[in-house]
């Protein structure tokens, strides 16, 4: 039955209903597609999805249908690694990553002592966010409980599926940045005011190896062994002399990973950001505990880290998901990480198909992030959390759309060659949350 609550739109609709594989092709059943669909919302929820033809006839006569049969829509973008606090120090010039995070970063990260600069910057990149096509995302606050405060009442007021935490560090930073005690005890706070509130969830948040001495990294471990519905987010094996240092600094441990599994944080719900220098064994072992780690392309050409290997990745079944990681990333938008990751496939002998990009971005991040029973995908029950698609929105997106004759085509465009104005609107939580036009 319909309710005067309800919306109703009519557009074309792409979703996928699991992994298209690597084929040019999707695998059978894999894709969802409905070149004039209806995409039924109740509430926060969607209700059904089809062709139109099939669900018009039960809908009652003078129904109001949103008319987007020029637009394309798919299910929001989801971003596995991203820093909100770090939206200020995008594209800054010259770096890697350890004079980055000194000369940069830290000092930027400072700043969020000050609530209102916290929460300024918590709207700004949530505006972003949105504009972007973005309607999830894990996120890195600074070290200040105040920051994730502030980014939480953000994400509450927009309705938004967010996981976020506060950076655990308690050496090798400022003086300014390091927690000591205080960070657990924080983080426990901040877990019990936030976790499941809502669709906010807490990740545990050792910014790396580096900056956590084993003490802070042992109770890091106890928070999630005490709570398996905790997510852990931190970084492993970025760029070269990070390795050289976590060698140094962690003498027993027989790798880089080794100093994570030890204190307890490699599991199903975590999420290493990079990954790029790991042997064959370190995959295997990440595969063996269900963990994801997050490819950030734009950010590895940014920094110079490296290239990501997803063909390895593929080969010892560790799952990979798709990041920013604003603000060493210099794109929030979904398209322009397909782009990179595209680019950087190529110099591997590697290409990314577009099946793989947008499954990855959607349906194949929320799997990762244990979220996929509420978000990734346009199916019934699944919250309403979806971007209309301007397929056309500049001159060139619509020349090259013109020469497109199979869907495959139309979404390579659109990687390649969209952005943020693209996104004609972005929904979540069954709102309409950004709006180009306006
Ligand atoms: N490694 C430790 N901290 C960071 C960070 O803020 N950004 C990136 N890219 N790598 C890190
Ligand atoms: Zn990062």
């Amino acid at each position: 039955m319909i309710s005067s609550t309800d919306t109703l739109i009519r557009a074309e609709l792409i979703s996928f209903a699991r992994d298209p594989g690597n084929g040019d092709t999707p695998q059978p059943g894999s894709l969802e597609h409905y070149g004039d669909g209806l995409l039924w919302l109740k509430g926060q929820h969607i209700h059904a999805v089809g062709h139109f033809s099939e669900i018009a006839p039960s809908l009652p006569e003078g129904s109001h249908v949103l008319d987007y049969r020029d637009k394309l829509i798919m299910p929001g973008f989801i971003d596995t690694h991203v820093h909100y606090v770090q939206l200020d120090i995008m594209a800054s010039y010259g770096r890697q990553l350890l004079d980055w995070l000194n000369d940069y970063t830290f000092p930027e990260e400072c700043r969020f002592a000050n609530h209102a600069h916290a929460e300024a910057l918590s709207n700004a990149f949530l505006d972003e966010m949105l504009r972007a096509g973005t309607t999830s995302a894990q996120v890195f606050g600074s070290s200040h409980p105040g920051s994730v405060d502030a980014f939480f009442t953000a994400c509450q007021k927009r309705q938004l599926r967010m996981l976020v935490g506060k950076v655990l560090m308690d050496r090798n930073g400022p003086e300014a940045l390091m927690d000591g005690a205080s960070g657990i005890a924080d983080s426990e706070r901040l877990i019990g005011d936030w976790h499941g509130n809502g669709r906010l969830g807490y990740s545990v948040t050792p910014r790396f190896a580096p900056t956590s001495t084993k003490t802070q990294m042992d109770a890091a471990g106890a928070l999630l062994r005490n709570d398996s519905s905790l997510w852990l987010q931190t970084h492993l094996a970025e760029n070269s002399g990070e390795l050289d240092w976590v060698a140094e600094l962690f003498p027993g441990s027989r790798d880089y990973l080794a100093v994570y599994e030890e204190a307890g944080l490699v599991g199903p719900r975590s999420t290493f950001a990079h990954g790029i220098h790991l042997t064959n064994g370190m995959r295997q072992r990440l595969a063996d505990r269900g963990a994801n780690v997050a490819f950030c392309p734009s950010s590895n050409l940014f920094l110079g880290s490296g290239l990501f290997d997803r063909e390895a990745a593929d080969q010892t079944g560790m799952a990979f998901t798709f990041a920013s990681d604003i603000g060493a990333g210099t794109d929030l938008s979904g398209f322009a990480t397909l782009k990179a990751a595209y680019q950087l496939g190529q110099l591997g002998g590697q290409p990314l198909t577009a099946w793989q990009g947008f499954y990855g971005l959607t349906l194949g991040n929320a799997k990762a992030l244990s979220l996929d029973s509420y978000i990734g995908r346009l199916a019934p029950t699944l919250e309403a959390d979806f971007i209309v698609i301007d397929t056309r929105a500049t001159p060139l997106l619509s020349r090259r759309a013109s020469h497109c004759t199979t869907l495959g085509e139309r979404l390579f465009a659109l990687m390649m060659l969209a952005d943020d104005r693209a996104i004609y609107e972005t929904w979540a939580g069954g709102q309409c949350q950004h709006r180009r036009d306006l």
